[in-house]
């Protein structure tokens, strides 16, 4: 019979940047248990993550998140001193920038993350312990990346309230172009459009345009560093949406309806602890809910 691991066993946490992603991440886990400690340039970041049963300082082990700005992030060890055996991962919006510095210099301690959760809001004033309950977290899995820190950054995600779902960096970027960063030029272009339309059009707005626009309300630096961040991939999605709305619009209406009132159901299932088979439950959509000692359990959507 296999136990769940238990969570004595598990290493303290070391958060840099203490803001909406990594201030939620820090008192979620305080909240779990775990031992936190953390850091931020900001002395009222840290002073907030403190209240929060945060330990504050510069000396980091265990598993260590960067929850920094994007541009940041490379630079974001500098001046920590972090216990040379600590895995690193981190929450950035783009996975390939970062495993080209950040994954480059640390190698097969690094595991690329990036949670699907988050607010127009930022700061530590948007610290909200439950931003991760059950939201997806996507985890990258290299071929150089070592599957015992892999798991270990899991338990970190796990422990938050998020499910698990393993990807790499590449598969990553191409997904979330579709379905995160297009959408936030989406926003922006019907808000702009809005916007020339005239006052008469933003009075009568109402909860279609709220909805399709609320991400408008990023902050602006943040969105051009994810974009730019992923070019590529971005411009390939919205290609496609630009495709899309070619179509004749009885068909496209009824193709988005389609895909929005889908509802597959989930099937639960055991994972072995390998890097293809976990790759293959990110690929069909699935995600890892629990670990245990040798297996990890989760769901695909029901065929
Ligand atoms: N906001 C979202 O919706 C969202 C969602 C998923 C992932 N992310 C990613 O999370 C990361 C952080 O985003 P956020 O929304 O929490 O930003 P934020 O602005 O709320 O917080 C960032 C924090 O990092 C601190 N900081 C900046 N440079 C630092 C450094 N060198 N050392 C220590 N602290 C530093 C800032 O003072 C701030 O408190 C970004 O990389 C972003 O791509 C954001």
């Amino acid at each position: 019979m296999s136990l769940p691991v238990p969570t004595m066993a598990r290493p303290p946490v070391g958060v840099v940047g203490l803001g909406q992603l990594g201030g939620s991440l820090a008192a979620a886990l305080v909240a779990a248990g775990r031992e936190v400690r953390g850091w931020d340039v900001d002395p009222a970041a840290r002073e907030a993550a403190a209240a929060r049963g945060v330990r504050v300082t510069r000396e980091l082990a265990g598993v260590v998140v960067l929850a920094v700005p994007l541009p940041d992030t490379a630079a974001a060890l500098d001046g920590i001193d972090v216990d040379p055996a600590a895995t690193v991962t981190d929450v950035g919006s783009v996975k390939e920038p970062v495993l080209a510095t950040v994954g480059a210099a640390l190698g097969g301690r690094f595991v690329g993350g990036h949670p699907m959760a988050g607010t127009e809001r930022s700061g530590h004033a948007a610290t909200d312990p439950a931003l991760f309950r059950g939201a997806r977290w996507a985890l990258c899995l290299e071929p150089g990346t070592e599957l015992p820190r892999w798991l270990r950054a899991a338990e970190v995600v796990l422990d938050a309230g998020a499910e698990v779902v393993p990807v790499t960096a590449a598969e990553h970027d191409a997904a979330v172009a579709a379905v995160s960063h297009v959408p936030h030029l989406l926003a922006a272009a019907l808000a702009a459009a809005a916007g020339e339309a005239g006052p008469l059009a933003l009075a009568l707005a109402a909860g279609s345009f709220r909805d399709g626009t609320r991400v408008a309300g990023s902050d602006p630096a943040f969105v051009t560093a994810m974009v730019e961040g992923n070019a590529g991939p971005t411009a390939a999605a919205l290609d496609r949406v630009l495709a899309q709305l070619r179509r004749p619009w009885p068909e496209l209406v009824a193709a988005g309806h389609g895909v929005r009132t889908a509802d597959p159901g989930r099937r639960t299932v055991r994972v072995p602890l390998d890097r293809v088979a976990l790759l293959a439950l990110g690929r069909a959509g699935g995600a890892v809910t629990r670990r245990l000692a040798a297996f990890v359990e989760g769901w695909v959507p029901q065929p």
